[in-house]
């Protein structure tokens, strides 16, 4: 059965009641609606609630209140089909056995999935290649680093085909060059027509591999839409200089810069007062004067930093 929306979530809450403590909620009526076929993003601070969304949508946790549906499926009434449609790849957890090889950690999870021998051997292979481990299938995993751990976790999501991922901060401990074809490997996830759920901190990688973004604050959604559509949102951009010599100093300074002794100069204005600073620093003979839009970063800071740095 195809479905046009991967998930989609309405009202969704969670409260936690830990002991001798207030009741806390950390899903604060979400509502969702990520299409197929997508990498979708899932940003925010530290406690704002996305793992606990990640749980909910892979049916190790229930909601207080609301409906999650995953492919068009309730995540509480229809928990099995659900799992059946997930893969679940949760940054720095365990869950691997650590005294057997790599392949054999999937040839159990295949087994796991209900998959025979002959296509668990088949998926395992494919999928230690996809992760680029084929070099490593029978070494034991306890000899791993945890970068290689990480990426066996991935290989172990997509021993069952499954038509969604959801990757809790996938890239955790993995060096660059590992990060980088771990993307190359997600957006290649996301061209064979499964979706994405990417919860991350590295803006960055937020930036290369999303195709829409979710920021996540208190339990709450604080902004969504494409990497393009959030950064445009930006108010302000960053204008830099790289040839101010002693001589335009004064005047970088009367218009808010902050000069560095390696003849740079760096301020961040809005944008309808670009113009008028680029044409000043022209006027007074700096040549290597850049304007650069906004990064997902930037947006991340100044939709969150606002929050925080209230009265
Ligand atoms: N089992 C639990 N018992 C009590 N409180 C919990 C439990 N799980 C999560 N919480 C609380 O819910 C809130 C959201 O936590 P969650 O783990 O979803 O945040 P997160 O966005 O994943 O953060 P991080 O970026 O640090 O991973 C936090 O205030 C957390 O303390
Ligand atoms: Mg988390």
């Amino acid at each position: 059965m195809s479905h046009r929306m991967a998930l989609e979530t309405r009202a969704l809450t969670r409260s936690f009641r830990p002991r001798r403590s207030p009741e806390r909620t950390a899903l604060d009526g979400i509502d969702l609606a990520l299409p197929t076929g997508g990498i979708h993003g899932l940003l925010g601070p530290n406690g704002a609630g996305k793992t606990t969304l990640c749980r909910i949508v892979s049916t190790v946790l229930l909601p207080s209140s609301g409906t999650a549906l995953v492919l068009g499926r309730d995540v509480v009434d229809q928990a099995q089909q659900v799992r059946r449609s997930l893969a679940v790849v949760f940054g720095g957890e365990r869950g691997l056995y650590t005294r057997i090889s790599a392949r054999d950690n999937l040839l159990f999870w295949g087994a796991m999935v209900g998959l025979g021998r002959r296509a668990s051997a088949l998926r395992a292979d494919a999928a230690l290649e996809a992760v680029g481990l084929a070099d490593r299938a029978r070494d034991r995993v306890e000899a791993f680093s945890r970068g290689m751990q990480q990426r066996l976790r991935l290989a172990r999501g997509l021993i069952g085909d499954a038509e969604v991922l959801l990757l809790d901060e996938p890239t955790v401990g993995m060096d660059p060059v590992s990060a980088h074809g771990f993307r190359d490997l997600v957006r290649q996830l996301r061209d064979e027509g499964r979706t994405v759920l990417l919860t991350t901190h590295d803006m960055a990688e937020a930036q290369a591999v999303c195709d829409t973004l979710t920021f996540l604050d208190h339990g709450r959604i604080i902004a969504a839409g494409t990497p393009r559509s959030i950064t445009e949102a930006v108010r302000t951009v960053r204008v830099t200089v790289a040839d101010a010599a002693p001589e335009h100093r004064p005047l970088l300074q009367a218009r808010g810069f902050e000069t560095r002794d390696d003849g740079t100069a760096t301020r961040s204005a809005v944008r309808g007062e670009v113009a008028d600073h680029v044409r000043a620093l022209t006027d007074a003979g700096m040549v290597q004067v850049s304007v650069v839009a906004p990064t997902v970063e930037d947006a991340y800071l100044s939709l969150i930093g606002e929050r925080r740095t209230g009265p």
